[in-house]
């Protein structure tokens, strides 16, 4: 359209409405009456709900849902866990049934959390952890035959197995003796990959672990087979409460500042990122996931040739049935649109409580 057009055509309209200007009381007068450009109009692109999923530059589908599993020593236990809604802790002889109907559904992966009940079993070192009676070795057995196709990964920590809650190994003094955490830890790591795990993944984020367990697996023979995921980026907050309730691991004294990282320290997260690669992780873990977008992005960029494992921790997920419940949004609507946040970031893979009502809500 010419300027003179335009211009006239534009008179012309508000002269329009200024005969009506007895019955309109809001007039466009200042503005013309045609002001979309045709680079301006985005809407029809995401008009139908098929054309809005084709806007997603990834979508959400079921192989990329990792289920955490927690497992006592007492194999007829089914307790229901008051902060972290629908999760239960299972007994080995309770696991299977409940975990088949999961598989029914779809279910390609977990990562087993040992909890041990029984009285006396933590000690100074969290022998129980790698203990071939105790829960994570004999579920990870009876997993592996009940549901060979199952992908099983198993946290590897030491705070639900000492008698203090750390993570690590300590010093007489309570503070971390860095060399025998990582060597322990490493210890773990080994005897569930002999027990068949399919993939070992540190949750301490102790300095050196990574290259202890590669190590391990190397000599044991095991590194073709079993994949190494760090939790790369963890950082040390508020939001793993239900989770320590669950497990039973919450500290005697003192917290985790020292081993997990400050809230604020995007650059260590990076340098963590980066050390954890060169020790030979196989796919890094950014945890927690909604309030650290920016670490999953730029662990995106960093770890581009690495899957990128976001986790929705327990606080979170406590934190949307709990907004839920009291009104503020949609629990089905939230948990698509954070999962598709990870996504968005960068994250391949996703560690979630959600993981059941996904495979109800998912297709594919
Ligand atoms: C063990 C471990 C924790 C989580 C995963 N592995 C607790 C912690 O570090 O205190 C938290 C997961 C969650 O909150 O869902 N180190
Ligand atoms: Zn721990």
């Amino acid at each position: 359209m010419s300027r003179n057009l335009e211009i006239s055509k534009y008179l012309k309209i508000s002269q329009k409405y200024l005969d009506f200007s007895t019955t309109m009381v809001h007039t466009a007068e200042y503005l013309p009456a045609t002001g979309t450009s045709i680079s301006s109009v985005l809407q029809g692109g995401y008009n139908h709900p098929l054309s809005r999923e084709w806007q997603q530059e990834k979508q959400l589908t079921k192989n990329m849902f990792i289920f955490p599993l927690f497992v006592t020593d007492l194999p007829d236990e089914e307790t229901a866990i008051p902060s972290l809604p629908n999760i239960k802790r299972w007994g080995i002889n309770k696991l299977i049934p409940y975990v088949k109907t999961l598989v029914d559904k779809g279910l390609r992966a977990v990562i087993l959390f040992g909890v041990p009940l029984k009285d006396g079993v933590k000690d100074l070192v969290g022998t129980a952890a790698d203990d071939p009676e105790g829960p994570v070795i004999l579920a990870i057995k009876a997993l592996k035959k009940a549901f060979p196709d199952l992908y099983i990964m198993c946290d590897v920590c030491l705070c639900e197995y000492t008698s203090h809650g750390h993570c690590g190994v300590l010093y007489d003094d309570g503070s971390l003796n860095t060399e025998q955490s990582a060597l322990r830890i490493g210890a773990v790591a080994v005897n569930y990959a002999k027990a068949g795990a399919n993939c070992v993944a540190p949750s301490d984020m102790i300095d050196g672990r990574i290259k202890d367990i590669k190590t391990g697996l190397i000599n044991a023979g095991l590194a073709h087979k079993c994949l190494v995921m760090s939790y790369a980026a963890k950082f040390s907050g508020n939001l793993y409460g239900p989770f320590r309730d669950a497990a039973g691991s919450a500290p005697g004294q003192g917290d985790r500042k020292a081993y997990q990282l400050p809230p604020g320290g995007a650059g260590l997260a990076r340098r963590a990122l980066l050390r954890d690669m060169e020790e030979g992780a196989d796919a890094v873990i950014v945890k927690p996931s909604t309030f650290y977008l920016d670490i999953i992005s730029d662990a995106s960029r960093l770890c581009k040739d690495y899957p990128i494992c976001a986790y929705h921790v327990s606080g979170e997920y406590a934190m949307l049935h709990a907004a839920a419940e009291k009104g503020i949004l949609d629990l089905k609507g939230i948990a698509f649109e954070a999962h598709q946040g990870f996504l968005r970031a960068g994250a391949r893979l996703i560690i979630s409580y959600f993981t059941p009502e996904f495979l109800e809500w998912l297709e594919l």
